[in-house]
């Protein structure tokens, strides 16, 4: 299931994170330092050393953000958020297809981290920059995203995905990943709707009983699939 999510950050949030990170200077470090082999041949952009205090404050910027969205809990179901991180492409810079690493150890606990899903969180008008679109592909063909800043997309980590060259302007982006409880992205997308048809029948003051059984199912195939 690939989602938007729009204004997960609010027009100030764009702009303290931005100003932040338009001065972070020798924090900006090569981005190959977190590829693996596969990414690192088709990877030329920028990231923010994800020791620096400058990652530090954005981060909790942007998980705040994402605590307070109900649309992000009920698709990505969160189990473990991996700590944002901050990318840029300036002219001439792209990301090759690739998929994102299956595990990762946590960088400031060094425990294993699953990435079931991935997400980019954009923090830069579109029309500011050409190219830069990120493009993700899954059994019914390529997909592309290129949002306003603050808006965010989610999209299943086994899926091939680039970001086309930027070819004016600059392009700067946070992304991270989510250890879902629910690993299966099917079984996840199945609860996704079910929430959603549930909280509509109950906008309604649809049937009680039958919405009690609903929610009931719902809980029920969460417990089912999840693993903490
Ligand atoms: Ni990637």
């Amino acid at each position: 299931m690939l989602i938007c999510l729009p204004q997960v950050l609010t027009v100030a949030e764009v702009k303290q994170v931005r100003t932040l990170l338009d001065a972070a200077g020798d924090a900006w470090v090569d981005g190959r330092v977190t590829a693996g082999h596969q990414g690192a041949a088709v990877k030329a952009n920028q990231q923010i050393n994800e020791q620096s205090e400058v990652a530090h404050e954005c981060q909790r910027i942007i998980a705040s953000a994402l605590e307070r969205s109900p649309l992000f809990i009920s698709s990505a179901l969160p189990n473990k958020l991996y700590p944002p991180m901050f990318n840029r492409y300036s002219e001439g810079m792209g990301f090759g297809l690739h998929v994102d690493g299956g595990v990762r150890l946590h960088p400031y606990t060094g425990d294993k981290f699953r990435t079931d899903l991935s997400a980019t969180l954009f923090l830069t008008e579109p029309e500011s920059y050409d190219g830069g679109v990120l493009q993700m592909e899954d059994t019914y063909g390529m997909h592309s995203a290129k949002l306003a800043a603050g808006d965010m997309v989610l999209y299943p980590s086994t899926s091939l995905h680039q970001v086309t060259p930027v070819t004016r302007g600059v392009r700067l982006a946070s992304f991270m990943w989510v250890q879902s409880l629910v690993r299966d992205d099917a079984d996840r997308a199945l609860l996704f709707d079910l929430d959603n048809a549930i909280q509509r029948l109950n906008q309604e003051g649809a049937d009680e009983a039958a919405r009690r059984t609903l929610t009931g199912t719902y809980h029920n195939l969460l417990r089912k699939w999840s693993d903490t």
